[in-house]
């Protein structure tokens, strides 16, 4: 597994000789790259050195001529670490700012990032500081606490840089998380549908497809391959995932069902509209003073047929409901024949619909329901799939 062990301009960075080290002994190839500023401290040959690596520095070197390291780099890389992590890389990490090989690396990575911070008690205290390390935590970065004591500048606070033992337990759960679905097919459908009443007028819900797209970037965190069958959304799916655009929920059934023959989780985080309308008009529906009345018809029940048609895939619906009550969880658990229902309250301010946040309960069978807690879709995601790999 490739470890790029990336070191900025903390007093702490001497440690990192220690951390490459440790990590290679857990069979991990670590190859390292350096801010300028941990150039004041350590240098590119100590690290060579040490791993047998180049160890990068600069963001135009090239230590294959015409090949861009950083895009190299990223793409071979399994898992990137950057320990010490200074307050400054930090914020432009969680800012998506790409100034220097270090934080252009991960920008055009794909793989998990753990991030060892190591500052002044007050560097870290700082809202700004506090406030990057939480947004990278909402995006599934690892984040291994600084811990308590007497720092270089002689102040006593949180800000000492974890011990590498912690650094590299860190480093081994996440390695371990992204083989729980290696090798695994997970389909997820996503959005709303839009289905036709005429040719410019539609019926559909306000699922905005960021849960769909937390599914799939937390199932190509833990090692899946993935496809998204997707109804009309802004967000954007990972590169990653291959997605299949539709829009009503015939069309729907029919990519899901053929995406999902042999897959081994299918989850249906999609709002597909229960009805129809009967007969949608040819061209458009003229404005009169007379009430007209829109005839419906059911749709077909996606997750239903999929968990029917495929008995061997754990098939997972979702259940929103204006409610905490788990009875129509459980109904549904029934009636659709799946595997578990993810239930979440869209009555609750600051979860569900369009929100960046949810809290999810998961209903099987067999076992009592257990909460996911409120925190972001991607962390729930990555609480959901680890759950129904382990159920
Ligand atoms: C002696 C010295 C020690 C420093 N130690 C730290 C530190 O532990 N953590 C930190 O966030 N900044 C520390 N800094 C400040 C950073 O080096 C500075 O913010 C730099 O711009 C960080 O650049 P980088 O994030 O690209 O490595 C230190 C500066 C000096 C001069």
């Amino acid at each position: 597994m490739n470890v790029v062990l990336g070191v900025s301009g903390s007093i702490a960075a001497y440690r990192a000789a220690d951390l490459a080290r440790d990590l290679m002994r857990q069979g991990f190839t670590v190859r390292v790259c350096l801010t300028d500023a941990a150039q004041k401290f350590v240098t590119a040959a100590l690290f060579e050195t040490l791993t047998g690596q180049p160890c990068l520095t600069d963001t135009f070197e090239e230590p294959q001529v015409g090949r861009m390291a950083h895009i190299d780099w990223a793409r071979q890389a399994d898992l990137i670490v950057v320990a010490p992590a200074t307050a400054n890389t930090i914020n432009k990490l969680a800012a998506g700012i790409g100034d220097d090989m270090l934080t252009t690396i991960v920008l055009a990575a794909t793989c998990p990032l753990v991030v060892a911070p190591a500052m002044n008690p007050q560097m870290y205290a700082n809202e700004v500081t506090q406030e990057s390390l939480r947004l990278l935590a909402t995006r599934a970065t690892a984040i291994v606490e600084p811990q308590e004591g007497d720092v270089a500048c002689g102040e006593h606070g949180q800000g000492k840089l974890a011990t590498n033992e912690q650094i590299v337990a860190t480093v081994n759960a996440v390695a371990v998380r992204k083989k729980v679905l290696a090798g695994k097919h997970v389909v997820i459908t996503s959005g709303p549908t839009q289905e036709p009443i005429d040719e410019v007028r539609y019926l559909t819900n306000r699922s905005s497809g960021k849960m769909g797209s937390a599914l799939a970037r937390a199932a190509l965190l833990l090692g899946a391959r993935v496809t998204v069958v997707s109804g009309p959304v802004q967000v954007s799916y990972p590169l990653q995932a291959k997605v299949v655009r539709v829009r009503d929920a015939v069309q729907m059934l029919e990519a899901t069902v053929e995406a999902a023959q042999g897959a081994d989780i299918v989850i249906g985080a999609a709002a597909v509209a229960d009805y129809r309308p009967a007969d949608p008009v040819v061209g458009k529906v003229r404005r009169s003073s007379e009430p007209i009345t829109l005839t419906l018809v059911p749709n077909p029940d996606i997750i239903a047929h999929v968990a029917r048609k495929y008995p061997a895939a754990k098939v997972i619906g979702f259940a929103a409901e204006p409610t905490s009550e788990l009875t129509v969880a459980r109904e549904k658990l029934v009636r659709k024949g799946v595997f578990a229902i993810a239930a979440n309250d869209v009555s609750q301010p600051g979860i569900g619909f369009e929100s960046e946040n949810n809290e999810l309960v998961l209903v099987t069978h067999d076992q009592e329901p257990i909460s996911s807690g409120k925190r972001s879709k991607l962390q729930c995601a990555l609480w959901l799939l680890q759950k129904i790999v382990v159920s």
